[in-house]
């Protein structure tokens, strides 16, 4: 899966040619770096990629929501939708600008269901936010009827999903913006690094004044002598992270091709098998980071992960999955804040603070405990998939 697996001397003379040229930071230099900006090639190579107006790019992934809900007004007394199956950022960034993270269900595409959203919107529901979980995407038709019937943003929590589409359209390219997540797990990789894109050039506008301490960048003045927008802060990324990302997302395509092709190898194998997948709103779409069997109860899903763990290739049941499944996320049910205020905890512009319980979302679970997942990487080699194709026909002899 990570795009770290394809590292090799372009990366390195990326870095190195920013090193050399000692020019580190993204704005400020501008009478000495000689007209290069990496990270500004970035954000425009990635733009046009994906075909968004605009893209930011910040920090992290966890950055890049919180900056764009930031920019969104996002704040306490506010309620967002989302999904009980994802990253946990999903959820911080939410309660980082004091609003209320609602959690729905997901169906059988490990996605947010649109159904389950429907009863849980309110006066104070501001947005929906899906999340493309393990680089498919939710089903944006029903999404954007969802919105635009209800008259809510819609937030698209793409961080798993670069290069990623929905009926041939980028997911993260559908909402008012989409993110992406730049972190070593990810298909392309800059180490830490994230991406905000957007056709709406008001809030990218915001997004990029709010990300950098509130600049009104201009790059005929010096930068100390620039105007300042709003109070911000520093979810700034380096030169060092633009030109990586250069390099890496020239490697996007390249990198979709080979775990498609692993995922169809592995699955025309086990064809005669008869196994259920997991849903794809769009299978042409899939960015086949990881296959996902659905079994038919939890007791023959923990069979199959046994058999498949005795001959040598384990995979995960993602009712264990304590990284992105919110029963098991007691700092959430805590509210385990270090701030004295704590919105949205105890906050006097929340009138209905969920408690997050384990038992909250039981077609969500009823989902997650009966699966079987298998992470794929770009570089495997046919003798890996030939192993799990075994360990796949291992599990299914034993349900
Ligand atoms: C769905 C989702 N959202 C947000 C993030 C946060 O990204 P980062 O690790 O770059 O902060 C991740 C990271 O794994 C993620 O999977």
């Amino acid at each position: 899966m990570p795009g770290f697996e394809l590292f090799d001397q372009r990366e390195i003379d990326a870095l190195a040619d920013v090193i050399n040229r000692k020019m580190v930071h993204r704005y400020s230099f501008n009478d000495s770096r000689g007209g290069i900006y990496r990270v500004e090639e970035f954000e425009r190579a990635v733009a046009d990629h994906v075909g968004a107006r605009h893209c930011l790019a910040v920090s992290s992934g966890s950055a890049s929501l919180y900056v764009a809900m930031k920019a969104c007004g996002i704040g306490p007394g506010d309620e967002i939708i989302t999904s009980p199956f994802t990253f946990i950022a999903s959820i911080e960034a939410i309660l980082e600008c004091g609003a209320v993270p609602v959690l729905a269900e997901i169906d059988e595409s490990l996605n947010l269901d649109p159904e389950s959203v429907k009863p849980l919107i309110n006066e104070r529901t501001k947005a929906v936010m899906p999340v493309h979980m393990f680089g498919s995407a939710a089903d944006m038709d029903a999404f954007g009827r969802l919105c635009a019937d209800y008259g809510l943003a819609l937030f698209e929590d793409s961080c798993q999903a670069m290069g990623a589409t929905f009926r041939g359209r980028s997911a993260g390219t559908f909402g008012l913006w989409g993110t992406y997540s730049l972190d070593p797990y990810k298909i392309i990789t800059v180490g830490e690094g994230g991406l905000i894109v957007t056709d709406d050039e008001e809030l990218y506008r915001r997004m990029e004044y709010y990300h950098d301490h509130g600049h009104i960048h201009d790059k005929t003045i010096d930068r100390g002598a620039e105007g300042k927008h709003c109070l911000g802060f520093n979810f700034r990324m380096s030169e060092l992270q633009g030109a990586l990302g250069l390099v890496q997302l020239t490697k996007l395509e390249g990198a979709l091709a080979a775990l498609r092709g692993h995922k169809r190898a592995i699955l025309e194998a086990v064809a005669d098998l008869g196994l259920a997948y997991r849903v794809h709103a769009d299978p042409e779409g899939d960015s086949a980071t990881q296959i996902v069997f659905l079994l038919p109860d939890e007791a023959s899903a923990r069979r199959f992960q046994k058999a498949s763990k005795e001959v040598g290739v384990g995979c995960g049941n993602l009712s264990d999955n304590t990284w992105h499944y919110a029963r098991h996320w007691q700092t959430l049910r805590d509210g385990a804040l270090y701030s004295r205020t704590r919105c949205p905890y105890d906050c006097p512009y929340v009138e209905a603070m969920p408690e997050y319980r384990p038992v909250e979302w039981p077609r969500t679970h009823a989902v997650l405990s009966r699966t079987a997942v298998y992470g794929l990487s770009i570089a495997m080699m046919e003798e890996q998939i030939g192993k799990i194709v075994k360990a796949i026909r291992a599990g299914t002899a034993a349900l």
